[in-house]
Parts: C-alpha cells; sequence; structure tokens
C-alpha cells in the first residue's frame, strides 16, 4: 500500500513566530493513522525548529521548498541538500510552477536538483502540471508526461521510488478553481501509466501521487477518494491550523 499524504507548502509566508504557533497547533494534533503522512514545507528559517517540534510526532516531516543542485559554492542565496540534511530535514519540493515561472527553473535543471535531492539522502516532491492554455489546446497529459520525462525519469527505479509526484495544475493554484476529483483522477492515472511505462506496474503502485490546486476542507475528502489521488500538495489552506488539520482528517476518511 502506497503512503497517503498531506503536505503543507507555505510558501513566502509566516514569520518566525507565526510559524512556530502554526507548526505547533498541527503537530498536536496530528494523531498517528498508519500508512499516512503530513508534511509541512516551510520557509528556510523554520525548518531548525520544525524537525525539532515534529520530531516527537513521526507522523509529521518537514521540507525544504527548494534546494540547488550543487553541493557548495559561490551561489549567493542558495541552500544545498547537504545544508538541508544536516538539520534533518529529509523531503525537498522541486519544480513548483511557482519556481518554473519566476525563477526560470527548466526541467533540465530539475532533473540536476531531483538526483542531488538523491544523492544526499532527501525525498524529492516533484511538481508537475499545465498551465490553462495547455489545457484548452488539448495537449496537457503530453506537457505533463515532458515534465516527467525529463525531470525524473533518468533516474533508476531504487531512486524514483524515493520520489513523490505532485500534480498541480496552475490554472487551479490560488485561483479557488480547483480541478474537479475526475480531472484529478484522470490526470493521476495518465501519470501512474506513465510510470508503469517507463518503469513497470509494482513501481507505479507504489508511487505516491498528490494532489494540488485550491484543495480546502470542503472539497479534500472528495478528491482524495479518488483511486489515483494519494494526498495534497496545499497551499493557502495550510496557512491555517482550522483548514489544514481538517484536511489532514479528510485523508484517512478518504482511505480507498
Ligand atoms: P493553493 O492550495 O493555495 O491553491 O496552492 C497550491 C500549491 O501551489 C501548493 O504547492
Amino acid at each position: 500500500m502506497r503512503l497517503r499524504i498531506a503536505a503543507g507548502n507555505w510558501k513566502m509566508n509566516m514569520d518566525y513566530d507565526e510559524g512556530r504557533e502554526l507548526a505547533h497547533a498541527i503537530i498536536k494534533e496530528t494523531k498517528p493513522q498508519p500508512g499516512t503522512l503530513t508534511i509541512l514545507g516551510t520557509p528556510y528559517i523554520h525548518l531548525k525548529d520544525m524537525v525539532e517540534m515534529a520530531g516527537r510526532n513521526s507522523e509529521v516531516k518537514i521540507a525544504a521548498q527548494n534546494c540547488h543542485q550543487e553541493a557548495s559554492g559561490a551561489f549567493t542565496g542558495e541552500i544545498s541538500v547537504g545544508m538541508l540534511t544536516s538539520i534533518g530535514v529529509e523531503y525537498v519540493i522541486l519544480g513548483h510552477s511557482e519556481r518554473r515561472q519566476y525563477f526560470r527553473e527548466s526541467n533540465e535543471l530539475l532533473s540536476k536538483k531531483a538526483d542531488a535531492a538523491i544523492k544526499g539522502g532527501m525525498k524529492p516532491i516533484f511538481c508537475c502540471g499545465e498551465a490553462l492554455e495547455i489545457r484548452n489546446e488539448g495537449w496537457h497529459e503530453r506537457y505533463v508526461k515532458n515534465q516527467l520525462v525529463k525531470g525524473i525519469f533518468h533516474l533508476e527505479k531504487d531512486d524514483f521510488l524515493k520520489v513523490i509526484i505532485a500534480y498541480e495544475p496552475i490554472w487551479a493554484i490560488g485561483t479557488g478553481v480547483t480541478a474537479s476529483p475526475e480531472q484529478a483522477q484522470e490526470m493521476h492515472r495518465m501519470i501512474r501509466l506513465a510510470i508503469a511505462e517507463r518503469y513497470d506496474e509494482a513501481t507505479a503502485e507504489q508511487t505516491t501521487i498528490l494532489y494540488g490546486g485550491s484543495v480546502k476542507p470542503g472539497n479534500a475528502r472528495e478528491l482524495f477518494a479518488q483511486p489515483d489521488v494519494d494526498g495534497g500538495l496545499v497551499g493557502g489552506a495550510s496557512l491555517k491550523a482550522e483548514s489544514f488539520l481538517p484536511i489532514i482528517e479528510a485523508l484517512s476518511q478518504s482511505r480507498v
């Protein structure tokens, strides 16, 4: 049975005190549920504290929102995998559409970041997803598959099994427009089939594929009930315990 995950992506939100308060509220209320995990993707200033706070709750893990592809060097403002693992961070979000768009991260660059993360012992949460024009033009499946082929399908099977995929249609991020459960399922199925084609059936069945894009307490259960949707990567609704905790709860209630 593959792992089901409720992951929060705080993006560039939460100052030091706000972050501690939010993490505390989430960690203290997150109850052990076999086969499920909560991940908090926080800004760098929080990571060390969060690892320590979560340490007491093995259901909660911490993710960085980016890493550099090189191990060290003259890359002002960047952070390396070794730095993240030195404080116990296990996960890293890679290829979020905001990084692809605002920081010009290409599939080629992301494949190097995925290599660096895995080589350093981290588990990437690899994001993919199409813009609205691409969906309207009808080639969203091809577009997303290409992101996977270029970004992570070069990995050997043992390494690929460390990757979590997050399908996040750009038109649903921060817009309040969610993909319908059917649209999410259709894309997740396509992704799983692509994994089976590249690797094998067993690898595809083991891979956790998250949906992201306006996940809220009101729609989480229906989305997570889809057979190929293994949880969510949540932006806005992860910034408040009142909205993130019901999403974590929806994950266990919607177990298929
Ligand atoms: P929202 O949940 O705010 O739409 O953001 C989704 C997202 O980008 C998570 O990475």
